[in-house]
Order: C-alpha cells, then sequence, then structure tokens
C-alpha cells in the first residue's frame, strides 16, 4: 500500500504519515515535553496519545497540562509484577498505539506486556550502549573515567538495555562535569535523537520488525 501511494504522489505533494504513540515515563519528563513541544510545532510525525506512568511524577502533570491522556499504574497496586505487566499492556493497548516509547521510565517491564507490545516499544538510554546499562548510566561513565560518552534508543527486549540499536549520539564528557551537569547535556542528545527515530519510524525508515 505504501509503495502505491508513494507511487501516486510525489514526496513535494505527501503529507508525513503521523502515528500514534503512547510515552511511559516516571520522572520530571523533560523528554516527553520535548515530544509534546515538537508535535506541537509540526517537527514530530507522531501525535502523543497517552503518557502512562508507574508513580506520581511530574511528568503526569505535563502531560494534562497538554490535554493528554495519561494512567498511573504502582506496582504495589497489583498481586504481583506479572499482574502488573498485563495490567500495563491493557492501558496501552486503550490507546491503540503504533509505537510505544520509554522515554525516561523506571521499570523493567515483563514478558506480560512485550508478548503484546515489544515488538514496537522503544527506550531512550543516556549512555553509549552496550556500555553503561542500568538506571545510573551517567554517574557508571563519569566513575568510569570515560571522555565521550552519549545516548542510545534502542528496541525493549526482556533484558534490560540490550535490545537491537537503532540510534546513537555522542555526547563528550567536559572538564568539571558532575553527573547532573553531564545527564542535561545527554539530555538534550535524547530529544533531538528521539523525534529523529519517531520520525525515521513514522516514515518507515526505520522498520520495527
Ligand atoms: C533520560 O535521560 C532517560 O534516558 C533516563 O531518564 C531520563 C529521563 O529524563 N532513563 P526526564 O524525566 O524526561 O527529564
Amino acid at each position: 500500500m505504501r509503495a502505491h501511494l508513494t507511487a501516486c504522489f510525489p514526496a513535494s505533494r505527501r503529507l508525513p504519515y503521523v502515528i500514534r504513540v503512547v510515552v511511559l515515563a516516571s520522572g520530571t519528563g523533560s523528554l516527553t515535553q520535548a515530544l509534546l513541544d515538537a508535535e506541537a510545532s509540526g517537527a514530530l510525525q507522531a501525535r502523543i496519545v497517552a503518557v502512562g506512568t508507574d508513580r506520581p511524577a511530574p511528568v503526569e502533570r505535563l502531560a494534562q497540562t497538554a490535554r493528554r491522556a495519561t494512567f498511573q499504574l504502582p506496582p504495589a497496586d497489583f498481586p504481583s509484577r506479572a499482574d502488573w505487566d498485563v495490567a500495563m499492556a491493557q492501558a496501552v493497548s486503550l490507546f491503540n498505539p503504533a509505537l510505544v516509547v520509554s522515554a525516561g521510565f523506571m521499570r523493567v517491564l515483563g514478558p506480560g506486556f512485550l508478548d503484546r507490545w515489544g515488538r514496537v516499544t522503544i527506550n531512550t538510554h543516556p549512555a553509549l550502549l552496550p556500555a553503561f546499562p542500568g538506571a545510573h548510566a551517567v554517574r557508571d561513565a563519569l566513575a568510569a573515567g570515560v571522555t565521550v560518552t552519549g545516548c542510545t534508543v534502542h528496541r525493549m527486549t526482556l533484558q534490560m538495555d540490550a535490545g537491537p540499536i537503532l540510534a546513537q549520539t555522542r555526547v563528550p564528557v567536559e572538564d568539571g562535569d558532575d553527573e547532573a551537569s553531564l545527564h542535561e547535556r545527554i539530555k538534550a542528545a535524547e530529544r533531538t535523537q528521539l523525534v529523529d527515530v519517531i520520525n525515521q519510524i513514522a516514515d518507515g525508515a526505520i522498520v520495527l520488525a
């Protein structure tokens, strides 16, 4: 179908594909805000249809301010992690997304989620994977004394921070950097990279097979 449309309409006459995206996040939500801003300016070929959290978090307020649906599912509200995984999968299903973006979602998603959504779930991580996986990637990179770190977007799989890599951006470590200053520069790179990857997925330039 896409080939047929491409043949019928020259590139100059084609409207960009816009895909439905659910964002999962746990924190301040600056990446989510960047996606909302990019959407508002027409730079993102996606509509953020919902933002899901695993805890009360400032990102919920951002999403609500932008008049987006939110859902909050703390694991402690469920009898087991397996039940929580399934509940997350069901919550995402309500919004029928083409893509799920984990943007600072500080929980591992298990089989009950990934069996349903893993094929179209991507994660952004603040290091050049496979270096420095885990929750303290920026701190670990500084402690290791690297001169260059960065960020990675990868497909989410059962093994944390280990799915196929879709994009990476290098960020130099500067003299005097602490965890906060380095993370802020990495997040600036993550914002740009994430928009770019989502657009490439929307365009079919990246295929999540
Ligand atoms: C990002 O660096 C993301 O890669 C990491 O958490 C950060 C989220 O930042 N896992 P924010 O909450 O969107 O500001």
